[in-house]
């Protein structure tokens, strides 16, 4: 089961199948969808019920499933003439998943025979389109030709993925995986939120020091809290959000560009090449303290004869935020930044003090002791401390909530 997203919860989409195999995509999309909490109506064309049934996607949905034109309420679903309009217009957007050339076509020219691109004339809400076509359909002059109209207009439409298609031909067209079809969705609904236009840099995971060319010191940090937010400033329609990440295997948020590090040094220059015109910078990193003062070259080998260990020496790594503030300093941006504190004791004075001594505009500390909280797990226990000597606790939160409430806080920072 998925979580609920506070974006997409209650949200009224109206997505619309045509007649492609990866139809059958569409019911796990249209899932996933309902369990996020949003309200999925769908719209089959006659193709698409040669791939799946309307039984399949009502199952998933626990709504109506609209398939003719000329259908009567005796669905259980409003009759067709007040569907076309009456859900068009209610509807917070309309998705098209998997949108075939033939519909793709239609839409782009104004057609509307059918449900489908009657509801796509008559709605006035966002239309997001994921073309899904085999052989050469997508690469074609006048597939692209439609696309440009369609984005002229201000409609999304997400690049297929390249595959191996159902003919056995190997192209682009493919129909993208539903949790970056969400993603894209996501995009669209966000677009007015609280950091329109804005630029956000977010840093996440735990750094790793290179000891040799096999070893590394690191800590716990996984990076969902720093992916988290990286979510939450794409979900508050943050123009560029830049993801400059030390964490592994997690997966790019949808609409963040991601930038690898490994080391501290690495972390420092790619936040300093990705902040002149930063509006925020969110240091979720967890960075290393002290990085080896010599990395060998070759791996370090052990003598077969001898209990003998080499000693690490250790050296100091630059603090980040520090000469992230010295900059500021000089030329106004990051215009807000936000640290974070891992504390095992005494959290909210040594809180307070980093706040202060690093020069931040929030300081979002949580302590790592608690087994539910921190490191590793997916939820957290943080208190949001400010320069005016305000502080926010919130209880135990998924860390897509925590992430939401730090990210309302620093759009609020902005507006000041
Ligand atoms: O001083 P401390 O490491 O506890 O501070 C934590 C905050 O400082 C985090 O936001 C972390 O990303 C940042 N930091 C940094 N450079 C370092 C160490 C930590 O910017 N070398």
């Amino acid at each position: 089961m998925q979580d609920k997203i506070t974006l997409l919860d209650n949200k009224r989409i109206i997505l619309g199948v045509t007649g492609s195999i990866a139809a059958y995509k569409a019911v796990d999309l249209a899932s996933k969808l309902t369990q996020a909490g949003a309200l999925v109506d769908v719209m089959m064309t006659d193709a698409a019920q040669q791939f799946v049934t309307p039984l399949a996607f009502q199952s998933v949905t626990g709504r109506a499933v609209y398939t003719s034109m000329w259908q009567t309420d005796s669905s259980g679903g409003l009759p067709t003439h007040i569907a076309h309009i009456g859900l068009g217009e209610g509807a917070d957007v309309l998705v098209i998943a998997p949108c075939t050339a033939n519909t793709l076509a239609k839409i782009a020219h104004g057609l509307a025979d059918d449900l489908l691109s009657v509801t796509a004339l008559a709605a006035r809400c966002p239309l997001v389109i994921a073309p899904a076509m085999d052989g050469g359909m997508y690469g074609s002059e006048v597939t692209e030709f439609n696309i440009r109209i369609l984005k002229g207009r201000g409609v999304m439409v997400i690049e297929p993925d390249e595959g191996r298609f159902a003919s056995g031909l190997v192209g682009k067209g493919r129909l993208p995986e539903t949790p970056a079809l969400i993603g894209h969705i996501r995009r669209m609904l966000g677009r007015d939120g609280a950091l329109r236009g804005k630029n956000i840099v977010v840093t996440a995971g735990g750094t790793r020091e290179a000891i040799d060319p096999v070893r590394y010191i690191s800590n716990r940090s996984s990076g969902k809290q720093g992916y988290a937010l990286a979510q939450a400033a794409l979900d508050a329609g943050a123009k560029n959000v830049t993801l400059i990440s030390a964490a592994q295997h997690l997966p790019a948020p949808v609409g963040a560009t991601v930038v690898p590090v490994n080391s501290a040094a690495e972390m420092l220059y790619a936040v300093l090449e990705h902040t002149p015109n930063a509006d925020a910078l969110l240091m979720a990193a967890a960075v290393a303290d002290f990085t080896p003062e010599h990395v060998a070259t070759q791996k370090i080998k052990k003598k077969d004869d001898s209990s003998d260990a080499p000693t690490l020496a250790l050296t100091r790594t630059p603090d980040i935020l520090l000469v992230v503030k010295k900059r500021r300093e000089d030329t106004g941006f990051p215009r807000v930044v936000v640290g974070f504190a891992a504390e095992s004791e005494d959290l909210l004075h040594n809180a307070r003090a980093k706040l202060e001594r690093k020069g931040l505009d929030l300081l979002v500390a949580n302590d790592i002791t608690a087994s539910d909280a921190g490191f590793e797990v997916d939820t957290n226990r943080v208190v949001i401390l400010d320069t005016n000597g305000g502080q926010e606790t919130l209880g135990l939160l998924s860390k897509a909530a925590v992430a939401e409430a730090i990210i309302g806080r620093v759009a609020e920072v902005l507006r000041r």
